[in-house]
């Protein structure tokens, strides 16, 4: 038994302001508010501004999250964000964030592993707090997917939409509380199942990158459907072995928001009946790294978790990436 704990002591959340129902992608693209719904489970999703970079939402959720963990800036000693959209190829994301929160010199920096990317975040900073010299981290999901999204093709930008969830991470004397472990996964053997094409040192941008319209988000969305149920279950099974726990004992599972027959599936195979399975995806759309944050600071924050609680966060993204997280919600 460990005598120490990493615990979320902290949530907040950002949605930018605009929102682009259904009913506004059908005057885009040849799509209806009924195909997208029936589909997906997505109503609408908000949009960032062209000044809004994930930076700034990040560091709008930030402010909130380190607010409700009752501490100061100058008490996190540690910035880690996931984000697939970072502002600029470098420097990262992390290092935007800490000059804009006004934090101290403290290490910063970004992990990349898209819908997956906040598992990968929490799992890495609990290793940092627990072997580190660090005592309270803050993490961050932030994401400006409409800048990867072909408006062209009805077959990806009906998805996705921008936001960002942060949570402080802190150590503390109470053992086994908290994060109680995590398993992550990936398989990078066909990036094309879903990917940008252009951009990266391996295509750097050109007129001709641009004419194949190669900077923005290509998915095979069905093929991604079916390896994130599978991905998903098989995580959720590993991580809850791992603690002798079963589907049963846990209260409330929080999946990557990516598609509500996802969620649904998933709900199936693991026989957890539907009531415990968080969805707020009808409202935001996939915001990739955000949705995890960003819900559970909703679920918190509308009672769906309480002390006691053992919560699952499981995620699939682009790598292929997966994970799944298991939480002993803390008093
Ligand atoms: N509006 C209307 N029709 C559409 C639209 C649209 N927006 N998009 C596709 N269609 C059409 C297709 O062209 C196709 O038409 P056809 O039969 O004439 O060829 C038909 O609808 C069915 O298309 P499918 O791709 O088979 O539809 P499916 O039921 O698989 O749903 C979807 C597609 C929603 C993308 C689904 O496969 C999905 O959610 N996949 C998973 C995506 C995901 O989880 N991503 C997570 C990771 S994201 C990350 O890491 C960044």
């Amino acid at each position: 038994m460990q005598s120490s704990s990493i615990i979320i002591r902290g949530l907040g959340s950002y949605i930018p302001k605009k929102q682009l129902s259904n009913d506004d992608l059908a005057k885009i693209v040849d799509t209806s508010d009924e195909w997208i719904q029936t589909r997906t489970g997505i109503k609408t999703r908000h949009i960032a501004s062209m000044e809004e970079n994930p930076s700034d939402m990040g560091t709008q959720a930030a402010e909130t999250a380190i607010k409700n963990a009752g501490l100061n800036k100058k008490d996190i000693d540690l910035l880690v964000v996931a984000t697939m959209t970072p502002d600029l190829p470098f420097p990262s994301t992390a290092c935007i964030t800490q000059a804009k929160l006004g934090l101290r010199t403290i290490p910063a920096f970004d992990i990349s592993a898209a819908c997956s990317g906040f598992l990968y975040v929490l799992d890495t900073v609990y290793h940092l707090l627990r072997s580190g010299p660090y005592k309270n981290a803050l993490v961050i999901g932030a994401e400006k997917m409409s800048s990867t999204l072909d408006w062209q093709d009805r077959t990806t930008c009906v998805l996705f939409g921008d936001a960002a969830g942060a949570a402080v991470l802190s150590k503390v004397d109470t053992p086994n509380v908290g994060i109680l472990g995590s398993t992550l996964g990936a398989d990078g053997t066909d990036p094309s199942i879903l990917h940008m094409p252009a951009g990266g040192a391996a295509c750097p941008a050109s007129a001709e990158s641009i004419e194949k319209r190669q900077h923005y988000l290509r998915m095979n969305g069905r093929e991604v459907f079916r390896l994130a149920v599978r991905a998903m279950e098989q995580a959720t099974r590993t991580i809850l072995d791992q603690f002798d726990l079963k589907p049963e004992d846990i209260a409330c599972i929080i999946p990557h928001q990516a598609n509500v027959r996802i969620m649904q599936s998933l709900g199936k195979y693991l026989q957890v009946p539907e009531e415990k399975i968080f969805i707020n995806l009808n409202k935001y759309g996939n915001t990739s790294a955000a949705s995890i944050p960003v819900a559970i600071t909703e679920a918190h924050k509308q009672g769906r978790i309480h002390p006691g609680d053992y919560v699952i966060l499981v995620a699939f993204g682009a790598g292929l990436t997966w994970g799944a997280t298991l939480i002993k919600w803390h008093s």
